[in-house]
């Protein structure tokens, strides 16, 4: 099923349940702890916390988010991917538990041919909060999960929040099992990789304070109304519906993959077909230049341009692992041209507005690699010039004076040093490199 399918369906069938469907958010939304979107309940919050009275008591979404915390993950699991969109069902004090874990296991099993996902309902798993026995509870009476694939855990995995202080609670989530072949039996809490999770269903109820990590933070309160946040992964559902591995392979991001392929002149997956490890270095490559090519694509499409900081700043960086990773599989031509329109055939059918606007996407994207090629151009000689000093006097490192000169004469982040440094083995004195720039922030006060 193709994933602009999977995305009808969702809201067809929440619009059947007496769900409003909102329209995606842009990417850059106005929340001061965010640089993007990157859950479909963003746009919600103030709902949720109850500082603004919502629309509708039930809503239903299809949320574009990016994530780049993990960006240096990208290609190598079949997990992380920078761009994604989330489907979601929202309760605003409108229903609970027992009616998000009836919608979900209706969607999921009703068959492909009467509308729903058809995913075979032996290999669906269910996860609840350690102390949550009302979800374990419903899962008994409002699925048909046995109670040996109802796992309990502990707060890093089943407890959801944004990551900073505002609404959080408890959260169900649920597994496909995707077969021996991806690895070792006895559900989620042991193989993340052959059980895959598709779908969280947050069971808002809290507040929480300031903290770390996933669990090391305070409940400071409840909140107003107790509600329902879901999202499930469009991608990560795609590709067990489409049959393939991992995000990398569906139908949205695939053909990009095919072409640079084409145009590297590499075989994809000559090596490593579903490994656990998805090592092979060309293969990863092109998932990064898949991946990064759409995250570029949807970025400009809602309006971030390149830059040194902050939004822009993650926009070069992914065109530029972009760019540069076909270098790195042997193609030294200018390739968005051939890589852009190929994404933006793919996406046009859920985001129209990228083929209207796409020349002044396709114009931007263009533009940033021409100057990040003359970048290239000048520095890498530069670069590999003194990793070729440190090797030859021993050192397995560039001194942070090196890694301060390439980016004030050429303008090389010191993410793209330490990249390319670690592609030769050489590590990066950032300290230096840090202290340095610090002086020269000094001086220029
Ligand atoms: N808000 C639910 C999730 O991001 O998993």
């Amino acid at each position: 099923m193709e994933t602009a399918e999977i995305r009808r369906r969702w809201l067809a069938f929440f619009e059947s349940k007496g769900h409003a469907i909102v329209p995606s958010s842009s990417l850059v939304y106005d929340d001061p702890n965010l640089l993007f979107v990157n859950a479909g309940m963003v746009p919600f919050k103030p709902y949720f916390l109850g500082q603004e009275t919502p629309p509708w008591r039930r809503a239903t979404s299809v949320q574009k988010c990016v994530r780049t915390g993990d960006i240096e993950e990208v290609g190598k699991t079949s997990r992380h991917g920078t761009f994604f969109q989330m489907n979601g069902n929202f309760s605003f004090g409108d229903y609970f538990k027992a009616e998000a874990i009836a919608f979900a296991w209706e969607l999921l099993t009703t068959s492909q041919a009467e509308g729903g996902y058809g995913l075979d309902k032996e290999r669906l798993w269910a996860t609840v909060y350690e102390d949550d026995d009302e979800a374990a509870g419903l899962w008994l009476t409002h699925s048909e999960v046995p109670i040996e694939r109802i796992v309990r855990r502990g707060m890093a995995d089943n407890f959801w929040s944004m990551g900073v202080p505002g609404p959080c609670g408890p959260c169900s989530e649920i597994f496909y099992d995707r077969g021996p072949d991806y690895g070792q039996e006895g559900g989620p809490a042991v193989d993340e990789d052959r059980y895959k999770e598709i779908w969280n269903l947050v069971f808002m109820q809290n507040i929480r304070g300031e903290g770390s990590g996933k669990d090391d933070y305070p409940i400071v309160g409840d909140l107003p109304a107790k509600s329902v946040d879901t999202g499930l992964g469009l991608e990560r559902l795609a590709a067990v519906l489409q049959g393939v591995d991992n995000l990398y392979e569906i139908d949205e991001v695939y053909p990009v993959l095919v072409k640079a392929a084409a145009l590297t002149g590499k075989t994809y997956g000559a090596k490593s077909a579903h490994d656990a490890a998805h090592s092979d270095p060309d293969d990863v490559r092109l998932r990064v230049v898949a991946d990064h090519v759409r995250s570029s694509l949807m970025l400009i499409g809602d309006g971030v341009t390149p830059g040194n900081e902050g939004r822009g700043y993650v926009l070069r960086r992914m065109l530029r692992r972009a760019v540069r990773s076909m270098r790195l599989l042997g193609f030294d031509e200018p390739c968005l041209q051939h890589l852009l329109p190929v994404s933006m055939e793919r996406m046009k059918a859920s985001y129209p507005q990228l083929e209207t606007g796409f020349s002044r996407i396709s114009q931007i994207a263009y533009a940033e690699e021409e100057a990040f090629r003359r970048t290239l151009a000048a520095g890498t000689t530069m670069l590999d010039t003194a990793v070729a000093r440190a090797r030859s006097a021993g050192q397995s490192m560039l001194g942070g004076d090196e890694a301060f000169a390439l980016h004030d004469t050429f303008g090389f982040p010191i993410d793209l040093t330490l990249e390319m440094a670690q592609e030769q083995g050489i590590e990066v004195d950032q300290d230096g490199f840090r202290r340095l720039m610090k002086e020269q922030r000094d001086r220029a006060k």
